[in-house]
């Protein structure tokens, strides 16, 4: 069984804790955030519910004590600032990589064997930063992004069709931006590929509303959203503690594939025990590649700026 701790608990943090808690796959989680009795009351009131749900995982709360967080397997970071309406994701670089440099390094000391899965925005910069601070290897950093934006990609196909989301397999790579790159081209819906249930404008509508799907919700609700993030950092430990190998988009380190180097990004992988166990590497039609490098080209000019910004700190 396994211990996961989760740094910052606001609405992301909280609603992935309580998505872990309630499957049972971990015997201890602990929520740790900066303002005091903040993760202590959430991880009290999850314990009352456990009462309700029926379940027996043990929630820990605490203030700044990283050393309760010691021995983790997982430690999920979700710290920083959130962004507000009209805020790009890379508006955040300068104060959430000071943050997240803060509490790599106290969760590296205090968990040097961990898995880190990174949520903070600018995601896949901040992923960078994360491994540059915490020297861990590239297996046991990665991101959360892939499966929040596919879970977008297949609502609205599942609205459009009035089909399940269930039975909608897809693929999306790139940065976690407005430059990500949806697979129409790898996307079955009961093992029917995409384009004969769609024609090419609907496509295009629903590619263009996964791109903006952060920024939809962020309209709506003034800050970003939390259930479908909190559920996908979810899935993914729950590949990683159960070993299951699944396959998901997934922020990983590139070392070679795709012909990229030192960049972290999104790519389908395989998740398990050890963390991104590999990479895999799509055929990319001449659009696909097209539309991918150009991100890795958004995202290289914002690990730039975050590496300006680690010299200054
Ligand atoms: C989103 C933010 C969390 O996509 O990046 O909702």
């Amino acid at each position: 069984m396994s211990k996961v701790s989760i740094i910052g608990v606001g609405a992301v943090g909280t609603s992935c804790a309580y998505c872990l808690a309630q499957k049972g796959l971990v015997n201890e989680i602990v929520l740790l955030d900066i303002k005091p009795g903040t993760a202590e009351g959430r991880a009290l009131d999850m314990r009352q519910a456990a009462a309700i749900q029926r379940f027996d995982t043990n929630v820990k709360g605490v203030t700044n004590d990283y050393a309760a967080t010691a021995g983790s397997n997982i430690v999920v970071i979700t710290s920083g600032l959130s962004r507000k309406p009209g805020m790009s994701r890379s508006d955040l670089i300068n104060a959430n990589a000071a943050i997240v440099t803060h509490v790599v390094e106290r969760v590296a000391t205090y968990s040097p064997n961990a898995i880190l899965l990174m949520v903070s925005n600018p995601l896949d910069v901040l992923c960078y930063c994360a491994h540059l601070v915490s020297h861990f290897p590239k297996n046991r950093v990665m991101g959360m992004s892939g499966l929040l934006d596919i879970a977008r990609y297949k609502s609205f196909i599942s609205e459009k069709l009035n089909v399940s989301t269930k039975d909608i397999h897809a693929l999306i790579l790139g940065g976690h931006g407005n430059t990500m790159v949806p697979m129409p081209r790898y996307t079955t819906i009961g093992g029917i590929p995409l384009r004969q249930w769609m024609d090419k404008k609907t496509i295009d509508e629903v590619i263009d509303r996964t791109r903006m799907g952060g920024d939809e919700l962020i309209n709506l609700l003034g800050t970003s959203a939390w259930h479908a993030a909190g559920a996908a950092i979810c899935q993914m430990i729950e590949a990683i503690v159960c070993d299951q190998k699944r396959v998901f988009p997934v922020c990983a380190y590139l070392d070679g594939e795709y012909g990229l180097h030192d960049i972290f990004i999104g790519v389908p992988a395989v998740l398990g025990a050890n963390g991104v166990e590999k990479v895999i590497e799509l055929e990319l039609d001449q659009e696909d590649s097209d539309r991918f490098y150009e991100s890795e080209k958004v995202v290289r000019e914002n690990v730039e700026l975050l590496k300006q910004e680690m010299e200054r700190l």
